[in-house]
């Protein structure tokens, strides 16, 4: 399970309240049977492909909007998951939920988006607070 702390906390109170959502979404994942699984695969590729990519969508807008000088870097991440979502996605499409699946979801979710929390967000949630402030 992922424990929420200060390394996952970036201060910006809508982008916290969205990494929370996703966080007990793949906590919720992480805690089920095998059987449990393989029913949810589904609504989580779903939710994958629905809810953090509008989350995507809002911290770019956040960014532009404070013009952060390590947008495409950050931006480039974003692309990387949607490329190995896509192809998750499409071979959940031709397989169904096989346990290959399964792990690759998870550890997509939990190593991708921790360690892009933990590093690329509080990047840029550090530029953005104090952007913010002066305005
Ligand atoms: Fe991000």
């Amino acid at each position: 399970m992922i424990q929420w702390d200060e390394s996952l906390t970036t201060g910006v109170k809508e982008i916290d309240k969205q990494h929370k959502e996703i966080i007990s979404r793949i906590n919720k994942l992480i805690s089920m049977t095998d059987t449990e699984k393989e029913l949810e695969i589904d609504k989580m590729l779903r939710f994958l492909g629905g809810y953090v990519i509008d989350h995507f969508n809002h911290e770019e807008e956040y960014m532009i909007k404070y013009q952060y000088p390590d947008y495409d870097q950050h931006k480039g991440e974003h692309i990387k998951f949607l490329k190995n979502y896509s192809s998750l996605k499409k071979l959940f499409d031709s397989e169904g939920a096989s346990s290959l699946i399964i792990n690759a979801t998870e550890r997509q979710a939990v190593e991708w988006l921790v360690k892009h929390i933990q590093q690329e967000d509080k990047k840029m949630a550090t530029f953005l607070n104090s952007k913010m402030k002066k305005t």
